[in-house]
């Protein structure tokens, strides 16, 4: 077990007294994936929250600390450091994934070594910005030295389904650029911070990361409410990140890095590749059984295919197999939210009683934590399933006649992060794009929706997100553009 009153405030493991190797134990001798209890994390409250925000503000010290004022090289160094100790940790993180948020195996070992990907482009990128910076620029008789400069305090909070990955790329881009942090692990993918920890401790100076365990509101009100904090970047819901921004007493002065619900569709035009449309959709709405911000949560098939690509799809459904996150094959696996199913389970019933059939045969199915995909069609807009973002194993599916039918929904929905859109007719398409890029931030021709590669813009309009994510555009977020301007070269 973590120790009950152990937390990391960088360059101190505070009350470090436990140990992680009976999670380990565990594991081994544990041959179902049920739950299981792994560990303990400590339920810290108001006053480790302002003792780990006093840390971080220290070391900060209002832009004079060691850490933001410290050479470019050296920062890069401190986090070489890092992502070395990091990889050394690769199979005990793996394992955790697989155990606290039911991952599967590719998908866990692609969720680490995406992150130590992303640590590594992120300082390539940096070394780019500092040598940009380098360049002297002269406008009417003065010289600029513009470079980039730190913000100040950073509360990371990221979310369940990509407990490492989302949260780290929110935490490296604000610690390279000389912020210092404080950083909450989700409330499911939290002991996988554990084996990490030393890492942290050993390559980063005093206070520069802090680690925070407990309920998201306990600990993130007091340090949102004392005005200390200068960014909040949140991968999660908005209801949290409105909640907290709203504490915050200079709200002017907050900068928000946030990345929230989608509710992103596909849309299935009637001259398709219907194999690779129906590949694509089982992809983008169950990998990960459908917790994903960027799954396609709603299909929208043109009526002259729509009775094929159903019967299609439902089987391909209904083939995907269940089990263990570290089996072969496996593509479906529990759920860490133990009410999840029960949601779900909601949002059929409310679509079953509007006049929605499950056509594929397993849809539905509750076994322990897991309910089966259902694939529920026609849909309609009264129906909870179309308005809410379902964030687990449904699929709504909608039929269609005119393009202007999802085109309308879209432009009329809440969110706009990316739509996938299916079809041949260059000629159609063209001008379709046009349209779709001023309603959402990505269009994905003949794929489906995701985040990656990370060296591209991750983004969305309206409540979808705030700021931009990726390897370049993260270093921007988490900094300011400061110069310095002399009449001599
Ligand atoms: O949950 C939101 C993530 O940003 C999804 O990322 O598309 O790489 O799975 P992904």
């Amino acid at each position: 077990l973590l120790h009950q009153d152990t937390y990391l405030v960088s360059g101190e493991l505070k009350k470090w007294k436990g140990e992680t190797s009976n999670i380990y134990s565990t594991i081994s001798s544990t041959k179902e994936y049920k739950p299981t209890l792994l560990g303990s994390i400590p339920n810290q409250g108001r006053e480790e929250a302002l003792e780990v925000l006093e840390s971080a503000c220290s070391a900060y010290d209002k832009g004079q600390g060691l850490w933001p004022t410290m050479k470019v090289s050296d920062r890069i160094k401190c986090m070489e450091t890092f992502v070395e100790l990091m990889k050394t940790k690769r199979e005990e993180v793996v394992k955790l994934l697989m155990w606290e948020i039911g991952k599967n195996l590719p998908d866990s070992e692609k969720e680490f070594d995406r992150t130590v990907d992303y640590i590594y482009d992120t300082i390539e990128d940096y070394k780019q910005m500092d040598r940009d910076s380098a360049k002297f620029r002269k406008s009417d008789g003065i010289y600029a030295h513009i470079r980039r400069g730190p913000l100040g305090v950073v509360l990371c909070l990221g979310p369940y389904n990509y407990p490492l990955n989302e949260t780290f790329c929110l935490l490296i881009p604000a610690l390279i650029m000389g912020n210092t942090a404080i950083f909450k692990p989700a409330k499911h993918g939290v002991l996988l911070i554990a084996p990490l920890m030393e890492a942290f401790q050993k390559s980063f100076p005093k206070g520069v990361v802090n680690i925070i365990f407990g309920r998201g509101r306990a600990v993130a009100s007091p340090i949102m409410e004392s005005g200390k904090v200068d960014v909040l970047a949140l991968i999660g819901n908005s209801t949290s990140a409105n909640a907290l921004q709203t504490i915050h007493p200079k709200k002017n002065r907050l900068r928000l890095v946030l990345g929230l619900e989608a509710k992103n569709p596909a849309i299935v035009l009637p001259d398709a590749d219907l194999d690779l449309a129906i590949d694509e959709c089982i992809a983008g709405t169950l990998s990960f059984n459908g917790q994903r911000c960027t799954a396609l949560k709603v299909l929208y098939v043109h009526k002259d295919i729509v009775d094929e690509f159903n019967n299609r799809f439902a089987k391909r459904v209904d083939a995907l197999k269940f089990g263990n996150p570290w089996e072969p094959g496996v593509k479906l696996t529990p759920l860490p939210e133990k009410d999840k199913p029960a949601y779900i389970k909601e949002l059929i019933d409310d679509a079953l009683e509007q006049g929605a059939k499950i056509i594929n045969d397993k849809g539905g199915e509750i076994t322990d934590n897991y309910i089966y995909p259902a694939v529920l069609y026609p849909v309609n807009k009264n129906m909870r399933v179309f308005k809410e973002e379902q964030f687990g194993p449904v699929i709504p599916v909608l039929p269609f006649t005119k393009i202007e039918e999802p085109l309308d929904d879209m432009a009329e929905s809440n969110y706009g992060q990316q739509v996938s859109i299916f079809g041949k007719d260059v000629k159609r398409l063209a001008p379709l794009i046009d349209t779709l890029v001023n309603l959402v931030c990505r269009v994905n021709l003949n794929s489906s929706c995701q985040r990656g590669p990370d060296v591209y813009p991750f983004t969305g309009r309206k409540d979808s997100a705030f700021s931009t994510l990726s390897v370049h555009d993260a270093l921007r977020s988490f900094s300011i553009r400061t110069f310095v301007a002399s009449k001599d070269n």
